[in-house]
This record gives structure tokens, C-alpha cells and sequence, in this order.
């Protein structure tokens, strides 16, 4: 937990401030020689560096050199990232994803995604199975849907795979104890025992290929920040089970409609309206960006005009810097907002087409989505 702002798995609430972040998580902020070796991956495939990247979104690790180096001599990582199955899959979602496909093209290495539909379960008071269940499949398709090579891509659910996770958890849990997870996740003595429990599941896609395998594989784990606590507890333990220690490369998160100041990230949490899910349609999102998407531009179109906005803290313009992957046309929206030559409801319009656009293409592929062909068997290596 951080002081002055409340970061947990779970909770994500008050002004996020990443460098306090980066100091009490002690994660190491990516610096420019790691950038450029990335980029040096990225240009053999014939791929540019990350706009995600580029623009610091994604913006701390754990041990990527280590990643780096064995990859370089030769030795293949595997990816890891999932997500608790708890409702409909926001744009905020599909950030870590997004990025985790351009890793896999860049690496071709393969991607196992975790779908823990028992967290969400214990951690939220209404939630039934039967809604996991359903949750499960949905965002399935929206992982999907964003081109993962079926081929190299295993999903792993834990209640249907719990035969094989759970003898690796027992021996995950065997190793934190009570005041460890306490610590770690803020919890008190009045949390279900399931909840506590759970961290020892999300540790063990990080070294079960290795198990499968029978070799030690490096892994690299791409996720939002607030995921953190769950890998710098199992890093400690995996180790001592006789395998690689996980990395990781962690993202900011993206800003809740209703701005930076007062929603930390965007969450269905903060309510249907304001949150733009991946089967929004285009009205839809239109609506929900005109009306919730905080401006940074003036009271009036005169004052606009004369004073200029400001796009560090207009969401539309934060927004873009997530999903507008040209530097040139966003520098130029930057400018001319700021000059006052460009009005927030023509800011917001460029957002809404870029979404729009974004969303279509999306959605055709999510229709197209067979996540059985995802699923992982066991006795398939
Ligand atoms: N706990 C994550 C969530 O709430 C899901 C998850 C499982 C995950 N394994 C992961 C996220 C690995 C990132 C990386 O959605």
C-alpha cells in the first residue's frame, strides 16, 4: 500500500502518483538503453518501438534484462497477463492486452493468459459463479479479438484447470504466510480466507510452463501497476520452488472519463455511463464522450480562443495519447489545442472517430472469436 493514495489489486482510489509508485513498490522506471534495445527487437520484426512505450504508458519493470539477455543468448521467455472475469471488458482493459500482442510479434514467444474466475468471486460480495462463468466467456472474446496467435496463445481458467494449478498452489502458499499477505494487499482479519489464498493462483501461470516443460523458462509478465503486490510476493517464493525468477513491465492506467483528479482509473466501478465498454456502440460512445469526458478547454469559445486549453489534463487529449499510435497528427492536436485554434468539441470529435473506428474493427473480430480454440488441454505441451 502507498501512502496518500489507496493501490491495491482490488482498490485503485485518490491522484496516482507514479513516482511515488516506482520509490515504494521498488520497481525500476524503463530507461532509454532498454528502449532502445527494445526497439532494436521490434525493427527485425519490422515493427516500431511502442506507442504505449514511447509515450512512457508503460513505464516500470521488474528484471527485463534479465529478459533481454537470455532472449539474446538464445533463450525464449514465455508472456503472462490474465484477468478476473467480474464484468464487461472497458477500453481501460484491453491496454495491457494490447501491448502484450505487440510483445508477442515482436518476440514471437508464447502468451499464457490466466482467466482466475474464482478471484472476483471471493473479493466481491455479489457476485455468483454463474456470472463469472458467463464474464468469463465474454472476455475471452475481446482477448481474442485482438490477435493473439491461437497457436501460441493458452488460456488458462482456474476452476476448470484447477487439477493441474492447484497442486502448484498449495506449494506457492505453503511459502506466505498470513502477515506476508497482510502486508502486502492491506488485508485484515475479517477477509474471507479464499481472498487470501488467491494470490497463490495468479502465481502459478508464472512458472507452470516450466513445470510442463520440464525446463526452466524465463517469464515476462506485462500488467497494470495495482497488480504489483502479487508478483513481488511470488517472486520471492518462486525462486525457492526451483525456478526463474518472473519479470515483469508494468503500465499507468487509463484515466476514468471523469478526469484524472477524481477517478484514478477508469472502472465500471464508477458506473455504466461512464465507462466505454468494448460493445459500446458508436452512439453510444459518442454520448458518453460528449458528455463525461472532463475538458481542459475554457468556459467560453472566446476565452477558448484567446487563453488555449489544456491537454494535460483534458481526458479526450489523454485518451488519444493511449490509442492514437501517430506521434506527428497527436503533437499537432497537442499544439493546436493549446493555441486555442482547436475547440474541445472538435478535440472530442477526433477521439470519438479514433474509437469509433477502433471499436468497429473490435467488434467484427470478437463475432469472429472461438475461445476453444484458446483453451488450454492439459496433456498439450
Ligand atoms: N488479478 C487480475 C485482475 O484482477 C487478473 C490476473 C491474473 C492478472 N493473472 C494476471 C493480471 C497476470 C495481470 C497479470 O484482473
Amino acid at each position: 500500500m502507498v501512502a496518500g493514495m489507496t493501490l491495491t489489486p482490488w482498490e485503485v482510489k485518490g491522484t496516482i502518483d507514479y513516482d511515488k509508485i516506482v520509490q515504494e513498490f521498488g520497481v525500476e522506471k524503463i530507461d532509454s538503453a532498454l528502449l532502445a534495445r527494445l526497439e532494436k527487437h521490434a525493427k527485425k520484426k519490422g515493427l516500431v518501438l511502442h506507442h504505449l512505450l514511447r509515450r512512457h504508458i508503460f513505464f516500470a519493470h521488474r528484471d527485463l534484462k534479465f529478459i533481454l539477455d537470455e532472449y539474446e543468448k538464445g533463450n525464449r521467455f514465455f508472456l503472462y497477463t490474465g484477468r478476473a472475469p467480474s464484468g464487461n471488458t472497458h477500453l481501460g482493459h484491453l491496454v495491457p492486452w494490447l501491448f502484450t500482442k505487440w510483445l508477442q510479434d515482436v518476440f514471437d514467444v508464447e502468451l499464457w493468459f490466466q482467466f482466475p474466475d474464482e478471484e472476483k468471486f471471493l473479493f466481491k460480495e455479489e457476485l455468483t459463479l454463474e456470472e463469472t462463468a458467463r464474464y468469463t466467456e465474454e472476455n475471452m472474446k475481446d482477448v481474442i479479438a485482438l490477435g493473439f496467435d491461437p497457436k501460441k496463445t493458452h488460456f488458462l481458467v482456474d476452476t476448470r484447470h484447477a487439477g493441474v494449478m492447484f497442486p502448484e498452489a498449495i506449494k506457492v502458499a505453503k511459502r506466505i504466510t498470513f502477515s506476508t499477505a497482510k502486508a502486502a494487499f492491506g488485508f485484515s482479519n475479517e477477509q474471507n480466507i479464499g481472498a487470501i489464498f488467491y494470490t497463490a493462483m495468479q502465481a502459478v501461470p508464472a512458472f507452470l510452463p516450466s513445470v510442463l516443460r520440464k525446463k526452466p523458462l524465463p517469464c515476462l509478465i506485462p500488467h497494470a501497476i495495482d497488480q504489483d503486490p502479487h508478483f513481488r510476493v511470488s517472486r520471492d517464493v518462486i525462486p525457492r520452488l526451483g525456478y526463474p525468477k518472473p519479470a515483469s513491465i508494468q503500465c499507468r492506467f487509463l484515466p476514468g472519463l471523469a478526469g484524472m483528479e477524481k477517478d484514478g482509473k477508469m472502472s465500471s466501478t464508477s458506473g455504466d455511463q461512464a465507462t466505454i465498454y468494448t460493445t459500446d456502440d458508436a452512439k453510444a460512445v459518442k454520448q458518453k464522450i460528449n458528455k463525461y469526458a472532463f475538458s481542459g478547454g475554457r468556459e467560453t469559445v472566446e476565452a477558448h480562443r484567446r487563453l488555449g486549453g489544456n491537454p494535460d489534463v483534458d481526458v479526450s487529449y489523454q485518451w488519444l495519447l493511449f490509442f492514437e499510435e501517430d506521434d506527428a497528427k497527436l503533437e499537432r492536436i497537442y499544439r493546436d489545442y493549446k493555441s486555442g485554434k482547436l475547440l474541445s468539441g472538435e478535440l472530442k470529435a477526433i477521439l470519438i472517430e479514433k474509437l469509433t473506428a477502433f471499436l468497429a474493427k473490435h467488434q467484427a473480430a470478437r463475432q469472429r472469436a472461438q475461445p476453444e480454440k484458446f483453451l488450454w488441454a492439459p496433456g498439450k505441451k
